[in-house]
């Protein structure tokens, strides 16, 4: 009897106006980030886009399969990866009203140098993979944008060429070899092309398990021998960088590096050192003790080590063992001009993206790589502005809680 009720109560719901109305209580009942389904869209030129994850959809179409799982792999079950954008939702903004902000300004100096913004283009190896003007395109847009941009040492365009389209001096980033030969000819190279400031990375001293990478590259059927040559090391010998040199001889072991690696390096060149990839309060000391000049805070994107911790959560106790001693920089998961800002607001001085700018280089070249700037600079005013900072300066700890 109970279900011949509930089945004539169907039957007469699914002939009534009531059914919208339910169904539309439930909508609202649900309106959580999950339910709402987005209608498929792909932009068609940089101008269409909303935020940069419009041009990270692009990317996924046009790219080789396992280029685009090059560009997005993290590590193990890419936990390290979902915890640097989780990160950024366990701190809020404490907006401060009734600031006269109609004049926002983005210039600051990081490492005695002037910049347009706080926001840099990381070090991102292999740029060719993902659009045929490689770093090129990336430096012609920073040029344009007025933005500082660090050049890997894997790069596919040589120091010479990016810092002639960047029409200014960029930064190098130089992973360590035990090959001590091989670091020293690319600082006096780097050194020689105009470049002030070497970043060194130190976050993959060991190997890192890049699951998704392989998942991505065996579901790609293209002969990858093609364009790539075969053997171990081949590929260093297609890198600008290791032009001349014994490339398989380029020792990436650097397990048994320590802290006195930054004695060689200040022994060997006059560029001003910036440690990459620390993440703890005592390696942020050493940096300080060792004579670094700035301490950059990353796990690589999520690339390097499955700590599960998001790059911002790490942040805040090297900025309090660093203490102001030296500029903290920061990358890994930033996406909007919030993220950048809430850094800003802990006590970075810049904060560098990675993906963020290669989807917009792998979407459409130099203007999607300027789009994505253009749009980041633009969401970080419009927050300064509601913060009630008008320039870098004014951002600071008052501005966040957790
Ligand atoms: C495809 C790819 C290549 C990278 N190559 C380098 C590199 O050559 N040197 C380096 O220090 N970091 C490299 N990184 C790490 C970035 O410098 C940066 O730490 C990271 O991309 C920041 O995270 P995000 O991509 O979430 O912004 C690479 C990252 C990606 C995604």
């Amino acid at each position: 009897m109970e279900v011949l009720a509930r089945r004539q109560f169907l039957r007469f719901l699914a002939a009534s106006p009531l059914l919208g109305l339910t169904a539309a209580g439930r909508l609202l009942a649900e309106e959580t980030l999950d339910a709402i389904q987005l209608p498929e869209y792909l932009i068609k030129s940089p101008a269409d886009a909303l935020d940069v994850f419009d041009f990270h959809n692009v990317a996924k179409q046009v790219l080789p399969t396992s280029h685009y799982g090059y560009l997005t792999t993290g590590t193990d079950g890419n936990e390290t990866l979902a915890a640097n954008r989780d990160a950024f939702e366990r701190v809020y903004l404490r907006p401060m009203r009734m600031v006269d902000t109609s004049n926002v300004s983005l210039d600051t100096v990081c490492l005695d140098q002037s910049l347009n913004s706080p926001i840099l283009l990381a070090p991102v190896g292999s740029q060719k993979a993902f659009h045929a003007d490689g770093e090129l395109a990336s430096a012609r847009a920073a040029k344009t944008l007025g933005h500082l941009q660090i050049l890997s040492n894997v790069s596919s365009n040589s120091i010479e060429d990016v810092i002639a389209a960047r029409g200014e001096p960029v930064w190098f980033q130089l992973y360590p070899t035990n090959n001590w030969s091989i670091a020293k000819t690319m600082l006096r190279r780097a050194q020689e092309a105009g470049a002030q400031v070497v970043v060194l990375t130190v976050d993959l001293n060991s190997e890192s398990n890049r699951v998704l990478l392989g998942q991505f590259s065996r579901a790609d059927d293209r002969d990858c021998n093609a364009c790539h040559a075969a053997g171990p090391d081949a590929w260093l010998a297609t890198k600008p960088m290791y032009a001349g040199m014994d490339s398989a001889a380029a020792d990436w072991d650097t397990s048994g590096m320590t802290w006195d690696y930054l004695d060689r390096l200040r022994n060997e060149t006059s560029m001003k050192i910036v440690i990459k990839g620390i993440v703890t309060a005592e390696d942020a000391a050493s940096c300080v003790k060792y004579g670094a000049d700035a301490v950059y805070v990353s796990n690589h994107g999520g690339r390097a080590e499955a700590s599960g911790r998001g790059s911002l959560d790490s942040l805040s106790e090297v900025v309090a063992a660093v203490d102001g001693r030296v500029p903290v920089l920061v990358d890994s998961g930033f996406r909007r001009g919030t993220d950048i800002f809430k850094a800003l607001a802990m006590g970075a001085s810049a904060v560098s993206i990675g993906r963020a700018y290669i989807w917009g280089l792998a979407a459409f070249g130099q203007p999607g790589v300027e789009k994505v700037l253009e749009m980041l600079n633009a969401e970080l005013s419009m927050v300064m502005g509601q913060m009630g900072a008008r320039a870098i300066a004014d951002i600071g700890p008052q501005h966040i809680g957790r």
